[in-house]
């Protein structure tokens, strides 16, 4: 080797090492300080070992606005590149607070804008490890109009590529946008997520919050919706996208992966045909069914702590993914409300999208009444429901447990919003209304009037229940396709998710629906 050649290696390499280390040593022994990994170490621990394929290690702003002609840093503020999760592969970036806090800049843009691009050319899932200051503010304007690059090719990619966003750090400002616009957010670690940090509030509207109060994850899970999942460590949370791309495709001409399953499809449940109590009002919990139904161990929930009265998720039949929507009788009794409107809606928007057919279970006794709904727009919500599983044309497959009254009944995927196979339960209860509201509404005057008001109100109500409060009327009009022991669930659910694994259904050509957002 020629002295040149050397010294240009050796400068190479020299240029390399500098990258690696983002920010400097000192940062990165801050970032440790404070409990949090770099973005190099998040992306070792995201994907298996040395399959990352880095490009734009050496990118660098030009720039020398506000002193950062001193603040160069090979790579600027952001890991990006290729690699596999599990021998499949993805496109990935990682923000790096050790440069500038992680915050946004142009050259950033450019380096997540590009494997962007390659990942929705390849068909790949594409991710991102969030920990930013937001708008590199020394950038101005160019950081405002390189976040919009971000956001178009988040939408373009929608329903296309799956796309995570692990917030890892703070994520504030515009930085919370691109997530929103993305499939799932998981939240780990330090993390918090605000549009206007509490400084700001304090100084426009006088209220004073906490970070964690105002962004944490426990606000995200619980109270916003704005998270689906989260975890305690970044690892734990890095694992949970590992989980979840098991039930997804790479893109929305695949079939997800099949997980050679270890449970037969003939499992019968003898649990589950004790698990709805006797007394109508009496709670049992869904995840039970789910639990019993599926393949063993394979159920994982989603925003398991927002709009806890509905139950959404992916789970495996037979070794194939499905995703999962369901009433959950042992909270609000499964009513359905705003909140688990938009929960189930975007759920089912999902699997739709890619290819995962839905399993809907049925135990709801309607839409929850009240002023505070109605002015927060549950006809909108909840019309939500409905337009999602009209669209949807993935394999629908219902099973009502209980109720299935009213508006819920048409919601919660009957044969009109397109279910493929309906079943019941003999505990089906399909009617208008509960019994109770339907004798008060029809039979007042008449149990007013009775000899024996009680009696009489008795004699009606043993009659509604003869007469609605069972599976079998649905059925006798073809509603319900068939009455089943609710042991012989999982066989019923496998065979006719086979049948209708080929299913071919086309919704009529349009620019696109106007969804009731
Ligand atoms: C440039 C930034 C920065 C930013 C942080 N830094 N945020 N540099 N632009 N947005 C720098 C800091 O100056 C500091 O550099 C280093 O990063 C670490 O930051 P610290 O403040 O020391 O860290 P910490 O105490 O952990 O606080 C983190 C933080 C805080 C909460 C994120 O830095 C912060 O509040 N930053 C500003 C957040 C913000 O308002 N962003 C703009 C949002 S508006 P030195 O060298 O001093 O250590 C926005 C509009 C976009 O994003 C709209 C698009 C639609």
């Amino acid at each position: 080797m020629d002295g040149m050649t050397k010294k240009l290696l050796d400068g190479l390499r020299k240029k390399r090492e500098g990258a690696m280390l983002g920010g400097g040593q000192k940062r990165i022994d801050a970032q440790h300080a404070r409990g949090k990994l770099t973005a190099r170490e998040r992306i070792n621990l995201l994907l298996d070992e040395g399959s990352f394929q880095e490009i734009g290690m050496m990118a660098t702003h030009n720039l020398t606005t506000f002193g950062l002609d001193k603040q160069r840093f090979v790579g600027d503020a952001v890991v990006t590149g290729f690699g596999k999760i599990n021998g499949r592969r993805v496109a990935i970036y990682a923000q790096d607070f050790t440069v500038l806090g992680g915050s946004f800049s142009e050259v950033q843009s450019q380096k997540i804008t590009r494997v962007m691009d390659k990942a929705l050319e390849a068909g790949i899932p594409c991710i991102g490890l969030g920990d930013s200051g937001g708008a590199r503010i020394q950038e101005g304007v160019r950081s405002l109009a390189a976040y919009g690059e971000v956001f178009v090719r988040n939408v373009e990619s929608s329903g296309v590529i799956p796309q995570i966003s692990v917030i890892l750090g703070p994520c504030a400002g515009g930085a919370v946008y691109s997530p929103a616009l993305t499939d799932f957010i998981i939240m780990a670690g330090q993390s918090y997520m605000f549009l206007t940090g509490p400084e700001v509030i304090k100084s426009v509207t006088g209220e004073q919050v906490s970070v964690d109060d105002l962004g944490g994850a426990g606000v995200h899970m619980g109270t916003s919706g704005v998270a689906h999942l989260s975890a305690e460590s970044e690892e734990d949370g890095l694992n949970l996208v590992k989980k979840l791309l098991s039930y997804l495709p790479q893109n929305n001409n695949e079939e997800p992966p099949r997980v050679v399953p270890e449970d037969s499809i003939g499992r019968m449940e003898e649990s589950l045909n004790s698990i709805v109590p006797d007394g109508p009002n009496s709670p049992y919990d869904i995840r039970d069914v789910i639990d019993a139904v599926f393949d063993r161990d394979s159920f994982m929930e989603i925003q398991p702590a927002y709009a806890q009265n509905a139950v959404v998720g992916f789970a495996r039949m037979d070794g194939y993914a499905v995703g999962i929507i369901a009433n959950q009788p042992c909270y609000m009794a499964g009513a359905l409300d705003i909140n688990s409107s938009d929960k189930i809606a975007r759920h089912i928007r999902i699997c739709d999208a890619f290819n995962l057919p839905i399993v809907t279970f049925v135990d709801c006794p309607g839409f929850l009444p009240g002023t505070g709904q109605e002015y927060g727009g549950v006809i909108r919500h909840g019309a939500k429901v409905l337009y999602a599983y009209c669209e949807a044309t993935v394999p629908m497959v219902s099973v009502i447990t209980r109720k299935s009254y009213g508006g819920a009944h048409l919601a919660m995927n009957s044969r009109q919003m397109r279910a493929d196979v309906a079943f019941s339960w003999p505990t089906g209860q399909i009617a208008v209304m509960g019994a109770e509201g339907a004798v008060n509404i029809l039979f007042r005057d008449e149990i007013k009037k009775a000899e024996d008001p009680k009696k009489r109100k008795e004699e009606i109500l043993a009659a509604y229940h003869e007469e609605f409060l069972n599976p079998y009327r649905a059925a006798d009009i073809g509603q319900i396709d068939e009455v089943i022991e609710p042991k012989e669930t999982r066989p019923r659910l496998a065979m006719a998710l086979e049948i209708l694994r080929t299913k071919v259904v086309q919704n009529p050509p349009r620019k696109h629906g106007l969804m009731p957002v």
